[in-house]
């Protein structure tokens, strides 16, 4: 497989610039099993977000559950027509409107977007407040950046049991999604500009039961605003 084809699989268009700049790229060693979707390497090490998010919460985020979900998957398409399509295609495919209980390939597949696209959502020092177009859309969208910051936590407090806390562009217009299991803004016509994982296997190992502590310290020491940035130009 050529890198670019790689690089689709694993993140999708409006990603894919930036995650190769993170130093996203093919790496058999480190891909989730045999099949065409690939578990791509973290854009920092292991311990790159201490003390944030600890080095062994991240051995276990990223080198059991997503690389689970990456296998899953390949089991999933093997022998079958999605395995000539994108992540994103797959994503879009086989999400049942208005259903309660998905396709299992549509949760392993979108498992596995989600957490690339949530390694990129964060940084090493990143976090705190953006500065020009992202600023001013916050602000039109939540009154201030104290507005979003305090809509962000309410929202990742608010999400009963597992799922992800999108900000999007729609119609121009930030939003936050908060979204419950291996839910995706693709299928809801939304931009994805950050994603926070608000999964138990996210914060369990360094902040227990404490999930606002976990939003908050993610929005403060972790955040990567300049990923948005980037995605926002695709827009
Ligand atoms: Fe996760």
């Amino acid at each position: 497989m050529e890198r670019r084809d790689f690089l689709r699989l694993s993140a999708g268009a409006g990603a894919m610039a930036l995650l190769h700049l993170a130093g996203f790229g093919c790496s058999r060693s480190r891909s989730g099993g045999e099949g065409p979707l690939k578990l791509p390497p973290l854009p920092y090490p292991m311990d790159g977000l201490e003390p944030h998010l600890s080095r062994r919460a991240l051995e276990l985020h990223y080198g059991r559950h997503h690389r689970g979900y990456v296998e899953q998957a390949n089991r999933l398409i093997a022998g079958t027509p999605y395995a000539k399509l994108t992540l994103e295609q797959i994503i879009r495919k086989t999400h049942t409107k208005g259903a309660c209980d998905q396709e299992p390939l549509y949760d392993q597949a979108a498992q596995a977007y989600n957490h690339t696209f949530y390694w990129s959502s964060m940084q090493p020092r990143g976090g705190g407040q953006p500065g020009g177009a992202l600023l001013e859309l916050l602000s039109a969208a939540f009154g201030s950046y104290e507005g979003f910051h305090e809509a962000f936590r309410s929202a990742a407090a608010g999400r009963f049991g597992s799922g992800w806390i999108w900000l999007v562009l729609a119609n121009g217009r930030l939003e936050l999604m908060a979204l419950g299991n291996a839910g995706s803004p693709l299928v809801h016509g939304r931009l994805p500009l950050l994603v926070c994982d608000v999964w138990e296997h996210a914060y369990y190992p360094d902040y227990q039961n404490r999930r606002a502590d976990y939003a908050a310290a993610w929005l403060d020491h972790l955040v990567s605003w300049r990923f948005a940035e980037h995605n926002l130009g695709e827009a």
